[in-house]
């Protein structure tokens, strides 16, 4: 693994607000947080939503995602612990397993399904929503599995490891990159009072969500299963973020650079205009989706 000292950063971000996650279902049941959603689509463009799942319930993940359809933009889904089948209907076929990363352009639309393949055990991971600009909201599907070991990944002389999903951190490139929204992902893992930064684009729109401990940034303390948005002060140069005192903390921080497009949202279609979510339900029910 690679090994990095940081220089630090001359002016980090600050937090803008926090979240706490709203508990929902979704597939045929599937018991999950929803951290982003509508109401925070415009300022966090170009992500539409993220959900996390964090249970040892089978009861609450067992019947998975039954065939669904998308259109307009892309699913990445992080599974941190369990095992879960996807199919779809370009074809692609795959197990994401602990430590994975599927990551799937709907584009001009798929159906798919993604089912658990464990009967007991923790599911825990997220699903995070990425528009496409509406140049390429008609394009082909495409569609990859990274494994564990296919996930860039570094740690810091202080103690940090930080795993790259999207875009690229310290000058570590991740497992994919995305020209026009520029999006960057990190699994960011820190001990106790270890500190860790990151550089980002001033007008990236950018969060972290921290999914265990507590995360300290600019003296606003994020406890587990809160988002923090990060404010888009000008002339910032990145975050700086601190683990609490008491244990490991860790946290995702997700970023990316605005479409500035309108967002029509009709459940899985995310489009520019009332007309082509009516086209979407169209082709969807006339079985254009394949
Ligand atoms: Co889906």
């Amino acid at each position: 693994m690679n090994l990095i000292t940081q220089t630090a950063l001359r002016q980090p971000r600050t937090i803008e607000r926090l979240v706490q996650g709203v508990m929902t279902s979704d597939g045929a049941g599937v018991k999950l947080t929803r951290v982003l959603h509508g109401a925070l689509q415009r300022r966090l463009d170009p992500f539409l939503m993220l959900d996390a799942f964090d249970s040892d319930d089978p009861d609450d993940y067992i019947a998975g995602f039954p065939d669904h359809p998308h259109r307009g933009f892309e699913t990445v889904t992080y599974m941190l612990a369990g095992r879960m089948r996807h199919r779809d209907s370009a074809g692609h076929e795959g197990l994401l397993e602990s430590g994975g990363v599927q990551w799937m352009t709907a584009a001009r639309g798929v159906i798919h399904s993604e089912i658990p393949q464990q009967i007991n055990g923790v599911m825990e991971g997220f699903q995070l929503w990425l528009n496409l600009p509406a140049q390429r909201k008609m394009n082909a599907p495409w569609y990859r599995d990274f494994s564990a070991g296919e996930i860039p990944q570094y740690a810091t002389s202080a103690g940090a490891t930080v795993r790259v999903i999207a875009g690229s951190s310290n000058g570590v490139e991740g497992a994919v990159t995305r020209a026009l929204t520029e999006p960057l992902y990190l699994d960011i893992h820190l001990p106790a009072d270890v500190t860790f930064s990151t550089a980002l684009p001033d007008n990236h729109n950018a969060f972290v969500y921290v999914y265990r401990g507590t995360a300290v940034i600019d003296g606003t303390q994020i406890t587990s299963r809160h988002m923090g948005i990060l404010a888009n002060t000008p002339g910032s140069d990145g975050v700086t973020v601190s683990a609490g005192n008491d244990g490991e903390t860790r946290l995702i921080l997700v970023a990316g650079k605005p479409l500035n497009e309108p967002i029509v949202q009709h459940g899985p279609f995310v489009m520019n205009t009332q007309n082509e979510i009516h086209q979407a339900i169209v082709d969807y029910q006339s079985g254009v989706f394949g």
